[in-house]
């Protein structure tokens, strides 16, 4: 599917010398740096460009994924009184880089790039790269940044010292065009949790990163290139040949979410491996695409229903991210509160933009309220159903000392 902004008049073909080559030849959607954090689709990754709010937010997407449970990244362009500012980052593969730059002619150059996150790794991978690429822009990060297993220098991780500067801290972009809210910070144990929202007046959008995502039914656009992963989780076993239909792709993508928001959901059973092999390596399935046949996964029955707990039928549904309310939040619940009446305060707030999923969400204080409400009244830090995997691992890192009992200790002393 061509996207718009590459179709712009007037636009340069931006060089891609620098960029790796497939089969000897360069690709428009290629990210050398995939090796860095090893997701699917690896080193090729088709953006889709989309204009979020006319004349004043862009969202770009890729996909981003582990065995093909992968999940569409947003990085967020939005047009500030200097220019354009990015909020969280995404690789800048020729696409991404052509497409900027016809969003710059008309808008203005990139004057800052917002990494609002101390700890996902999807969003942090790629700044360096970025930072380079948009040489003059100021760099904002959240606080707290670490690495794992070791703590580095922003140096070290590629991250330009000279322009960099710690929201909060030394500062905040942009503050007659915006008003930033931070979640957090909570201590989890390896490293602190924190995300800094963005509510970008003139165009009345709340922009996040994980906490609050909004999950519809129907995939997204991203997956028209290619369906295969979708595909490949709407069968039952590794020998079922991959169908593209409509319904199957729903079904693919609903088994997709549940995966990438509980990683191990209620009605999922993973078969012996003596299973797997049985049914893989078959005629017609030995090759890459189908993964060998190779399918470790059997879903239980009333599996559909269990997904029905977080994807809106009709429209987007709006929630906190599962694994965040369940391994960063499970005794935090009061600062989440305390954020959502923060937003609530904001005026003329509308519009809720995620790095994840559907974009843009309808985000009054009507849906705040609701959201406030329905958080209020359902039992907190469930173990039972789609929840009981997350609960188990929460109870171990707390068992072995490895998150703390009050994750807010470390920040009043
Ligand atoms: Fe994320």
């Amino acid at each position: 599917m061509a996207n718009q902004y590459d179709r712009m008049e007037g636009i340069d073909d931006l060089s891609v010398e620098e960029f790796p080559s497939w089969a000897g030849k360069p690709v428009d959607h290629a990210w050398p740096w995939w090796p860095l954090l090893p997701l699917y689709p690896y080193g090729r990754r088709r953006t889709i460009v989309e204009e979020l709010i006319p004349n004043q937010i862009w969202g770009f997407e890729q996909l981003q994924g582990l065995y093909y449970v992968a999940v569409p990244v947003r990085m967020t362009v939005v047009k500030v009184p200097e220019g354009l500012m990015l909020f969280n980052p995404l690789p800048p593969t020729p696409e991404l880089r052509r497409a900027m730059k016809s969003l710059q002619k008309l808008h203005g150059p990139v004057v800052s790039i917002v990494l609002p996150t101390a700890s996902g790794l999807e969003h942090k991978i790629s700044l360096p790269s970025l930072a380079r690429v948009f040489s003059k822009a100021d760099i904002w990060i959240c606080p707290g940044q670490w690495s794992f297993p070791i703590s580095l220098p922003l140096g070290w991780l590629g991250i330009p010292s000279g322009r960099t500067k710690v929201l909060l801290q030394d500062g905040l972009p942009h503050q007659d065009s915006c008003d930033w809210i931070s979640l957090g910070p909570l201590d989890i144990g390896l490293g602190r949790f924190q995300e800094v929202a963005c509510f970008h007046k003139a165009s009345r959008a709340l922009l996040v990163t994980d906490a609050l995502v909004g999950i519809q039914a129907e995939p997204p656009r991203l997956f028209d290139f290619d369906p295969t992963p979708l595909l490949f989780h709407a069968r039952d076993v590794g020998d079922e040949p991959l169908e593209d239909s409509e319904a199957q792709r729903r079904k693919g993508w609903a088994r997709l979410v549940l995966f990438a928001s509980f990683l191990r959901p209620e009605k999922l059973n993973i078969p012996s491996i003596s299973q797997v092999l049985r049914n893989a390596f078959k005629p017609g399935f030995r090759n890459a695409k189908a993964h060998f046949g190779l399918y470790p996964f059997e879903w239980k029955e009333g599996w559909e229903n269990s997904a029905k707990e977080i994807l809106g039928e009709k429209t987007p549904k709006i929630q906190f991210a599962p694994v965040l309310e369940r391994l960063v939040f499970p005794r935090a619940k009061d600062t989440l509160f305390s954020w959502l009446e923060e937003l609530n305060n904001l005026r003329n707030l509308r519009w809720l933009i995620s790095a994840h999923f559907t974009a843009p969400l309808d985000f009054r204080p009507k849906e705040i309220r609701q959201l406030l409400k329905s958080t209020r009244e359902r039992e907190w830090a469930k173990n039972e159903g789609n929840w009981r995997f997350l609960g188990g691992v929460d109870k171990v890192l707390l068992r072995q000392k490895i998150v703390p009992k009050d994750p807010l200790k470390a920040f009043r002393d």
